[in-house]
């Protein structure tokens, strides 16, 4: 039902290091993290490249956005200098490039397909398609060695399927409606991904009864991930490097 690691870094080193960087998957490794979630969102000229927000202003300066700058742009933008000084010149990275890095380093990851508002399906169609390609020489069969796809974006997930029905699927719901075990179901997700602040032990047990993967985000104190474990979650992501190992 989860066949990956129960303590994941939230966007690569949560909020030890500029989320979303390739600083921010050495900052995990560092922390002894063998798993990763990171977001992904499509290029102007639909290629992707590692970002939460669709609109530039926290972690990239100034205005703008994703889908109307090019890769080639993007991939000259300064991703770490809002983070601290020591970070100053790290770039946006591409995905093809993160994948390679998480794979020379035996990183699992979970990547959150992140679409900009109107292209759901065209991210997960892409990103998929992508994934795939860097992942043929992995067996269909061996799970701990394939990403999980997740996404807010049924749509997007939707895509994904079709474009690569191997890859698993999380449907990431913040606060979990009655039609949750459709959804899933249409989507063919082997695992639900959910806020735990609104999850309750029912749920989770519910949830777990009905033989999927249970993931929660973003869990920063140990307290609170023992007890949403207690209830039978599989695994969670964490910002916490520091305050939660990865054998917690
Ligand atoms: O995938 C879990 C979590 O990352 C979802 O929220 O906004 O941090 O991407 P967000
Ligand atoms: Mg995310």
């Amino acid at each position: 039902m989860w066949p990956y690691s129960k303590v994941i870094a939230h966007r690569g080193g949560g909020t030890l290091s500029p989320e979303n960087t390739l600083a921010a998957m050495q900052c995990g490794l560092d922390y002894g993290f063998a798993a990763v979630e990171f977001d992904v969102m499509l290029s102007k000229d639909g290629i992707p490249v590692l970002m939460h927000d669709p609109e530039f202003g926290r972690t990239i300066r100034g205005t703008g956005s994703v889908a109307n700058s090019t890769v080639d742009e993007l991939v000259k933008m300064d991703a770490g200098a809002w983070f601290s000084d020591q970070f100053i010149g790290e770039k946006v990275p591409t995905y093809e490039e993160v994948v390679r890095f998480c794979r020379a380093h035996g990183i699992w990851m979970n990547v959150e397909i992140k679409p900009a508002p109107g292209f759901e399906e065209e991210t997960g169609r892409v990103v998929a398609e992508m994934t795939a390609a860097m992942f043929a020489d992995v067996s269909v069969t061996d799970l701990s060695h394939l990403p999980l796809f997740s996404s807010f974006e049924f749509p997007a997930l939707m895509a994904a399927k079709q474009a690569a029905p191997h890859i698993p699927r999380g449907f990431l719901i913040d606060e979990i409606t009655p039609d949750w075990r459709a959804q899933l179901q249409a989507l063919g997700a082997s695992a639900l991904h959910t806020n735990h602040r609104h999850l309750t032990p029912s749920l989770a047990k519910e949830i777990k009864d009905a033989g999927l993967g249970l993931f929660c985000y973003t869990v920063n104190t140990p307290e609170r991930a023992a007890e949403i474990l207690s209830w039978g979650v599989d695994a969670f992501c964490t910002d916490r490097l520091d305050l939660i190992p990865a054998d917690f």
